[in-house]
């Protein structure tokens, strides 16, 4: 399934993980996000319909000069205290926040358009690619319409969400990383989307669909080997 799964993301298709039915019990569809489009944004809003996160690994976070919002909260929390008692110290199904700052880039308008998102997560991408990261400011504006998630150094050896996920995918595709998440929300329920159904889904529209453990046994085989 993992072979199935590298080739989709390298042909720009979507993949559906499941991270844990220990964690969050959510279905995510992931995009490698130098191939997102605006066709990929209305399927994903549509039918996933969670929140668009792009996930960064550590090393482009750092390359880019942009931290974890708890960081940036820290800082300033001398001068604004109530960002000390809204510390997420008590997150349910993890130990820490993989969110950053929100972004837009500079072409889009108000932001939050299929066109303007799919802009704004794929220029990331590109940026990222083209070792343009110190010109970070330059394309893009905060706050924005797209968040940012900062993965684990060591990504999912270190914490086993999609942040990290997606980020172990791109590794193994040679892809850049950075990639795209949104959960899928059942319409019936409101909540998450439970896996049956999100299967059913992956098999109707011929998308690969497969287990954070999955994920991970395979991203270590690959870290021992490389
Ligand atoms: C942001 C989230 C999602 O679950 C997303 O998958 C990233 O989080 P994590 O790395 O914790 O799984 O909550 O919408
Ligand atoms: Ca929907
Ligand atoms: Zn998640
Ligand atoms: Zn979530």
């Amino acid at each position: 399934m993992i072979n199935k799964a590298l080739e989709a993301l390298k042909n720009g298709e979507i993949v559906l993980i499941f991270d844990n039915d220990n964690r969050e019990r959510e279905t995510d569809m992931i995009v490698a996000a130098e191939f997102m489009t605006p066709e990929h944004m209305t399927q994903m809003r549509n039918d996933a319909g969670g929140l668009f996160c792009v996930p960064v690994s550590a090393e482009n976070m750092e390359k880019l000069g942009v931290p974890f919002m708890t960081d940036i909260m820290e800082e300033a929390s001398d001068k604004y205290p109530v960002l000390t008692e809204l510390s997420p110290n008590d997150i349910p199904y993890d130990e820490k926040s993989a969110f950053s700052i929100t972004i837009n880039h500079r072409k889009t308008f108000t932001g939050i358009t299929d066109n303007d998102r799919a802009m704004t997560i794929k220029e990331l991408a590109l940026l990222c690619k083209e070792g343009k990261q110190a010109e970070f400011g330059k394309y893009f504006r905060a706050p924005g319409h797209v968040t940012m998630l900062k993965a684990a150094d060591k990504h999912v050896l270190e914490r086993k969400g999609h942040t990290e996920m997606s980020i172990a995918l791109t590794e193994m595709c040679g892809l850049t990383q950075v990639a795209v998440c949104c959960e899928m929300m059942d319409d019936e329920t409101g909540g998450s989307l439970p896996t049956d159904k999100a299967k059913a889904y992956a098999e109707e529209h011929s998308l690969v669909f497969m287990s954070g453990d999955d994920v991970i046994t395979a991203y270590k085989e690959f870290a021992a080997k490389n």
